[in-house]
């Protein structure tokens, strides 16, 4: 087997290969300081500098407005399920979610802790197999904000365009799993967090965009690491940050813009996600688990006609090189997560391991 294989994880993810090797430098001597990365302070002048340049790429990259602060939290995404309705939302008042799969029940089911959580759209019925829309999704009156996850990283579904808003609500998005994978107009978005894991660079740092309007007044008293304002007035820095994840973040968007930003990004998804997709509709062997008009440009979700079939399709890819295949426990089969740095000959040895085992399994049933 080669030195690194086809890495279809959901995230942890695969990185760009050029960072990974400038970073491997880094980790020895950064910035010709004779101090690695790792073991720099995180209030010297080469950490100033990473911050301020993983700011500005982010800025650049993502094409933010100025009214909107980009900092970087710990805790993860899923930290973010609590710290939403803590500084947004008061205890008389109601925020409205999608429910498209797990990460958006994990933030719907820590809403009651702060106030009242409306369901205002859901497609549990079929296992979150689509996107709620049209006559599917009814507001509450008046919410403080609406709340969705932009893309559903377990069932392979994804908005193609964020909700419309009701009233004065303000639009909040979990980005983790297709941040910077297209252009997308953040000045629509009151707060948007992602997982650095997926798009960005390694776990343990989570990005937020944020309207410095909306962030500075939180509704309640906080502790002070639950204030996004004042992580963003402190640009992250109030305590030590993953300070290797911020110096990472910053080397991933100078990749992205020297593929030629979100533009180009999104044709080269587009088009990775079709070769898999054109298969998978050109054959009745895999059965894709998300509505066509829904699927994600970044995890394809799809099954065998059995679950003996999905093990032994898993087991062998493992062995030529197609790793971490396996679906979701919440929803089996498989899942193939093909992320800005994920490389189109990885789609391609894909579609021709489906063809080749659907071809020595026709005619299984289920
Ligand atoms: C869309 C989405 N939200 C939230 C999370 C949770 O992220 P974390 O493990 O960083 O808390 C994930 C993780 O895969 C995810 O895909």
């Amino acid at each position: 087997m080669s030195e690194r294989v086809y890495n279809f994880s959901a995230g942890p993810a695969c990185l760009p290969e050029s960072v990974i090797k400038q970073a491997q430098k880094d980790l020895w001597n950064h910035m010709d300081s004779g101090i690695g990365i790792l073991e720099h302070s995180h209030r010297n002048k080469y950490f100033d500098k990473v911050t301020e340049q993983t700011e500005a790429s982010c800025r650049e990259v993502g094409n933010i407005p100025d009214d909107m602060a980009i900092f970087w939290m710990q805790g993860g995404a899923t930290s973010q399920c609590y710290m939403v309705p803590a500084n947004f939302l008061p205890s008389d008042r109601t925020a409205d979610y999608f429910q498209t799969g797990k990460w958006a029940n994990d933030s719907i089911n820590e809403v009651h802790h702060y106030g009242t959580v409306h369901i205002c759209g859901s497609s549990k019925d079929k296992n979150y197999s689509y996107i709620p829309k049209g006559d599917q999704v009814q507001y509450s009156d008046n919410p403080v904000y609406v709340q969705f996850t932009s893309n559903n990283t377990i069932m392979g579904t994804e908005f193609k365009d964020e909700p419309a808003t009701p009233g004065d609500a303000f639009l909040v998005a979990d980005m983790s799993s297709n941040i910077y994978s297209r252009p997308m107009d953040f000045s629509k978005f009151g707060l948007v967090y992602a997982g650095a894991q997926k798009n960005l660079g390694p776990s343990g740092t989570t990005l937020l965009i944020a309207k410095k309007s909306i962030i500075e007044n939180p509704v309640r008293e906080l502790p002070k690491m639950m204030q996004f304002d004042l992580m963003a007035k402190k640009e992250g820095r109030y305590n030590t940050p993953n300070t290797f994840g911020v110096y990472l973040m910053g080397q991933v968007f100078d990749w992205i813009k020297a593929q030629g930003g979100l533009t180009a990004m999104a044709e080269y998804n587009r088009e990775k996600a079709a070769l898999i997709y054109d298969f998978i509709d050109s054959q009745d062997f895999f059965t894709p688990h998300a509505a066509k008009e829904d699927r994600s440009d970044m995890n394809i979700t799809f099954k065998c006609p059995n679950e003996e079939l999905d093990a032994l399709f898993i087991q062998q890819a493992e062995a030529k090189g197609l790793t971490t295949l396996a679906g979701h426990r919440s929803i089996g089969g498989m899942r193939a997560s093909i992320y800005n740095a994920f490389p189109r000959e990885g789609c391609v040895a894909l579609v021709e391991f489906m063809k080749a085992f659907a071809h020595e399994h026709a005619g299984a049933t289920a």
